[in-house]
């Protein structure tokens, strides 16, 4: 059973107004889907609209159970604690979160019916992965309903430092609920030191490794007025006699690589690409963005960098062009919103100072495409720009490098994502050094074809051999090695 944010289908509206489910084709689905067949498997999550949720209902071969939200739930949990305060906690406060009480009421609320849900329809002895942020409690609350199922957690975001994860008023609680998992995975081991670092400070847990001992009996949180140390050596001897460790570890989550490389060879979305190059007007160099509209993606450091070479005449139209494609995202918070002015006044002054009429220095694009239209763009660019201030693993730059298959194309990563542990053969860059940024842009675009070559080739090796079926495999044979200590016969459902 899966218990996600989302169901993996979008509710669209068929000819009559009536409503349809369209699969939504994300990689987690992609990758969960033989399994969850195989396994008669159940997916929990909200539809994306709110009001009542719909009947359970069978799509794809998987049993579709939707939790729904309340208006009032869509702006206290989901705007609010989950991308008003998790979201920029967890990314390095690059926004400020804000500290909220009736938001994080809301998310209390909504990961309790998440976990009744989940304890109403899972077999005994089942095995539960509770995905996101969105989600962390649930893990603890499954526990407390239903001691017999196996339960995993996969935080696709960071997982920020102790200095900055302190700031949240419900540490605690946060820590608690993801210890009621089995096996907790994280996109970089980074992350996963950092959760266990905040397992020692805020609960006073002893560690060992990758593991976190959980005592049976409970465990009493540190005194509000130590740092939790000589607590915690009190403590240990008495912990390590009983209860269950809980592993914390980096599973790196990937995309289905071989269904981009056969889109990307496939002769229509090469005919597009082609298209692509044409409607910009053929020039040598295409450099190309693509991610969703988010502060943490590094937009305007970009922008800005490429503001700067197209002054110093380094590169520039009609010889290079930049494709920004921002898909629409979180468009009724107000950081998103005040992220969408900048980027879009940014771009305007860019083209209003350097462009000539029929030749924009930028195309910017505020829209979301297929992904077979996404994998135009990616066959159209001869340079790839991923610059995130701070982003859990990045995909966009592994879908790239996954379809060039030609073994040209030049990808710049930022040393701030997930992807960057693995794709070293990239351009790596930090975002916040604007003349770091800009010198890569222009040695990208001038790279020798031979050098091109060896880059490329060692990224989609790495990217072709670890896609998401490896991922889904590696993370689900760690959680199927943890001792059920409940054994399914117990009946513990009663
Ligand atoms: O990367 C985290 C994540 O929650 C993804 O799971 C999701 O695709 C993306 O952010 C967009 O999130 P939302 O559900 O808020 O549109």
């Amino acid at each position: 059973m899966v218990a996600a944010s989302r169901l993996p289908v979008d509710q669209t509206e068929g000819p009559d107004g009536e409503t349809e489910w369209r699969a939504s084709p994300g990689g987690l689905v992609t990758a969960l889907e033989p399994v969850m067949r195989a396994a008669e498997g159940a997916w929990i999550g909200w539809p994306g609209a709110a009001g009542e949720p719909p009947e359970p209902f069978d799509s794809n071969g998987m049993h579709l159970v939707s939790v729904g939200l309340s208006e009032e739930e869509v702006a206290d949990y989901y705007e609010g604690f989950c991308n008003g305060t998790l979201w920029p906690l967890y990314h390095d406060v690059i926004a400020p979160p804000e500290f909220r009480r009736p938001w994080w009421e809301a998310y209390v609320r909504v990961n309790r019916r998440y976990a009744e849900v989940v304890a109403t329809e899972a077999a005994r002895g089942a095995t539960v992965w509770v995905h996101d942020y969105q989600l962390q409690l649930v893990p603890g609350m499954v526990r407390e309903l239903r001691a017999d199922v196996r339960i995993g957690h996969f935080t696709h975001i960071p997982f920020p430092g102790y200095e900055i994860f302190a700031q949240l008023p419900w540490r605690r609680q946060i820590v608690r609920g993801l210890l009621g998992a089995d096996l907790l995975g994280f996109q970089r081991q980074s992350d996963a030191t950092n959760f266990l670092r905040a397992c020692r400070r805020t609960a006073g847990l002893a560690t060992r490794g990758s593991l976190v001992r959980v005592p049976d009996a409970g465990y009493d949180d540190p005194p509000a007025d130590s740092a939790g140390r000589g607590f915690r050596r009190q403590r240990v001897a008495e912990d390590l006699a009983s209860g269950r460790d809980v592993r914390a570890a980096a599973f790196p989550i990937s995309i289905d690589s071989a269904a981009i490389e056969e889109i990307a060879k496939s002769p229509e979305v090469q005919a597009r690409a082609q298209q692509i190059r044409e409607a910009l007007g053929k020039p040598e160099t295409v450099l190309l963005g693509i991610d969703r509209l988010d502060y943490t993606k590094g937009i305007l450091h970009r922008l800005n960098a490429y503001g700067e070479i197209l002054e110093e005449g380094r590169l520039g139209p009609p010889a290079a062009v930049l494709v920004q494609i921002a898909s629409p995202s979180r468009e009724r918070v107000e950081s998103y919103r005040h992220l969408r002015d900048e980027v879009e006044v940014t771009v305007g002054r860019i083209n209003g100072d350097y462009g000539e009429v029929g030749n924009p220095p930028i195309h910017y694009l505020h829209q979301s495409y297929p992904k077979d239209e996404l994998v135009a763009y990616y066959l159209a660019a001869d340079v790839m720009l991923v610059t995130p201030l701070r982003d859990g693993m990045n995909l966009v730059a592994k879908e790239y490098v996954a379809s060039r298959y030609d073994e040209t194309g030049a990808l710049i990563l930022s040393e701030f994502t997930g992807a960057a542990d693995e794709l070293h053969a990239a351009f790596i860059i930090n975002p916040h050094d604007i003349d770091g940024l800009k010198d890569t842009i222009v040695r990208a675009a001038t790279v020798s074809p031979a050098e091109a070559r060896r880059r490329m080739r060692s990224m989609r090796r790495r990217v072709l051999e670890h896609d998401v079926a490896y991922w889904a495999k590696t993370y689900l044979d760690a959680l199927s090695k943890v001792p059920v200590r409940y054994p399914p016969a117990a009946d513990p459902v009663g």
